[in-house]
């Protein structure tokens, strides 16, 4: 008895710390410690309340920043494609009008330092400076001259049951039912990883659910919009982002 039950114990010690490392549970800390360290680094406050256009470029870009950060692209290409032109199922178009107008500079150097867990997007602060990361930025920003979109950064106020409904119909389809993205499709990202939405603004979503991603097959869902597979309101848009950050795994 006494034998067995000391088997048992140690048995659940070892399953336990396994389970740990499978979830990856020192990983993650780490990456919040970075994402903190990187918003006060990348922002230089860090405040969270709705963003004026111009506090979402923060990197200071020279000609000299846009040059080296060409060069050090090449570590990106293989899955971004060249110029950031995507690969369908490997990595995601950098270059599209829409994205660069909604991704923040704090967006952009918290998904490039601590990657996607998860993802193959590793984290590349293990191997990068922060002013590289500033570099390769620089790059990608030169792809397009859109400004800045303005960002609704407010409190979501969707019901998420109304959402999952939406994202079962909708979103699944191309990103997976739990939002595994590559991982189930070939077609969207992990939009339903704690790794993506902790990073993601409300503002982002809601910027990139209502006008799409250009470039790529992710329309705008946002009502009246010709094009749109499928058109929703601003309400069914706050609940399926609800649903997600609800859901987050
Ligand atoms: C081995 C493949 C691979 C490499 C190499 C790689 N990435 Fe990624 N990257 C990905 C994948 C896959 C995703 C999307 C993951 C997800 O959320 O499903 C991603 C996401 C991103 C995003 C977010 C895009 C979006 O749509 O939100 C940025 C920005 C990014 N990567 C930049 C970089 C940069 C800069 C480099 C080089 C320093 C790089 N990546 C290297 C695979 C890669
Ligand atoms: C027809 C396929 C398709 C459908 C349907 C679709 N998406 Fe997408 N979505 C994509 C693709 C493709 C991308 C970008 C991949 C790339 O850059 O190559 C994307 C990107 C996104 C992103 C940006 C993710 C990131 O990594 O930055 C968000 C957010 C998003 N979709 C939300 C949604 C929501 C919410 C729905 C449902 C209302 C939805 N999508 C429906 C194909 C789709």
């Amino acid at each position: 008895m006494r034998g067995r039950s000391r088997g048992r114990g140690l048995s659940c010690a070892l399953v336990a710390a396994l389970a740990a490392m499978a979830l990856g549970a020192c990983g993650q800390e780490r990456g919040t410690e970075g994402t903190q360290g990187a918003s006060t680094e990348a922002t230089g406050d860090g405040h969270t309340a709705p963003t004026p256009a111009a506090a979402q470029r923060t990197i200071e870009i020279t000609p000299d920043m846009v040059t080296a950060g060409q060069a050090l692209f090449v570590r990106c290409q293989g899955c971004h494609g060249e110029n950031g032109g995507g690969k369908q199922g490997i990595g995601p178009h950098l270059n599209s009008a829409t994205f660069l107008a909604a991704a923040s500079d704090e967006f952009l150097f918290n998904t490039i330092r601590n990657g996607r867990e998860g993802t193959t997007m590793i984290p590349w602060g293990a191997s990068m400076s922060d002013h590289e990361i500033k570099q390769v930025i620089a790059y990608v920003r030169s792809w397009s001259d859109a400004p800045a979109a303005e960002l609704n950064e407010g409190p979501l106020h969707g019901d998420a049951d109304a959402g999952e409904e939406i994202f079962g119909a909708i979103c699944a389809g191309c990103h997976g039912r739990t939002g595994a993205g590559y991982q189930e499709t070939a077609n969207g990202t992990g939009i339903g990883r704690h790794a993506f939405l902790s990073t993601a603004t409300n503002g982002y979503l809601r910027y990139i659910a209502k006008n799409g991603k250009s470039n790529t097959r992710m329309r705008g869902f946002a009502n009246g919009d010709e094009i749109a597979v499928a058109n929703l309101t601003d309400e069914q848009i706050e609940n399926v982002i609800a649903y997600m950050r609800r859901e987050a795994w």
